[in-house]
């Protein structure tokens, strides 16, 4: 796409398209969903579907990808927060049907929640469709770096790099937590369609790497190539080094 607001659209258009086939079948649509800086335009979009064309999210159940650990809901960091300003309290969605992983719980608890995450999802049908953001290092939720194909939704320790990326937002890299919750590869792999997005020069190389190179756990968006229903929606910039 020309820019990320033209691309945001599309995006929007093709979960509202979705949404309302589900709607027309009685059906619940799963949505697995991302935070970060990509999916900001996507959701004002959705929100503005909502407000001016009245689309419905009562029958979208969500999902979303990972949560900072340890962290509050209501802390001005935490994904909850995020996904509550920028689109849960700003559409019909019912509150019982967003799940975003628990950054409260005892850490001896964390695992049994984490197998119940994915068996509420399993019990749905799996995930619809999943949004994704990319990181520098070609992380897809908190994923990093050496992350298997199969690996489930856990506890995981932050890379340096996805550390110093936050650090802004936390003021600072002590206080950026070490590490998160984040859904694992094999139920993202496990999507029926998963769409990636990816905006500016910045992400470029990363983007080459994750869709021209071979495929490895060093570089886990990589493992979409082997997804059969796989999208990078990117803008100009993101896509400059592909060949
Ligand atoms: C966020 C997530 C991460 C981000 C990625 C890109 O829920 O799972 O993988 O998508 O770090 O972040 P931005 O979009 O801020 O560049």
């Amino acid at each position: 796409f020309e820019n990320s607001t033209a691309a945001s659209k599309a995006i929007a258009l093709e979960i509202a398209a979705l949404i309302k086939d589900k709607q027309s079948k009685n059906q619940n649509c799963v949505l697995g969903l991302a935070t970060g800086s990509s999916p900001k335009g996507l959701y004002a979009e959705l929100v503005k579907l909502h407000k001016e064309e009245g689309l419905s999210f009562k029958n979208v159940i969500a999902f979303n990808l990972d949560e900072y650990y340890p962290m509050e809901p209501d802390s001005i960091n935490s994904y909850v927060r995020f996904m509550k300003e920028l689109l849960f309290d700003q559409v019909d969605i019912l509150p019982e049907n967003y799940n975003i992983p628990d950054g409260t719980l005892a850490k001896d608890a964390i695992s049994d929640y984490c197998n119940q995450y994915e068996a509420k999802i399993e019990a749905l049908g799996g995930i619809d469709l999943q949004i994704l953001g990319i990181g520098g290092n070609g992380h897809i939720g908190f994923n990093e770096s050496g992350s298997l194909q199969n690996s489930k939704t856990r506890l995981v320790a932050l890379d340096h790099i996805t550390r110093v990326a936050a650090a802004g937002d936390f003021s600072g890299l002590s206080n950026t937590p070490r590490t998160a919750i984040t859904l694992g590869v094999k139920k993202i792999m496990e999507a029926k369609k998963v769409i990636l997005m990816a905006w500016g020069e910045g992400k470029s190389n990363i983007i080459k790497t994750s869709v021209e190179g071979t495929v490895t756990s060093q570089v886990p968006a990589s493992f979409l190539q082997q997804h059969d229903n796989a999208t990078f929606v990117l803008d100009q910039a993101s896509a400059s080094k592909l060949t």
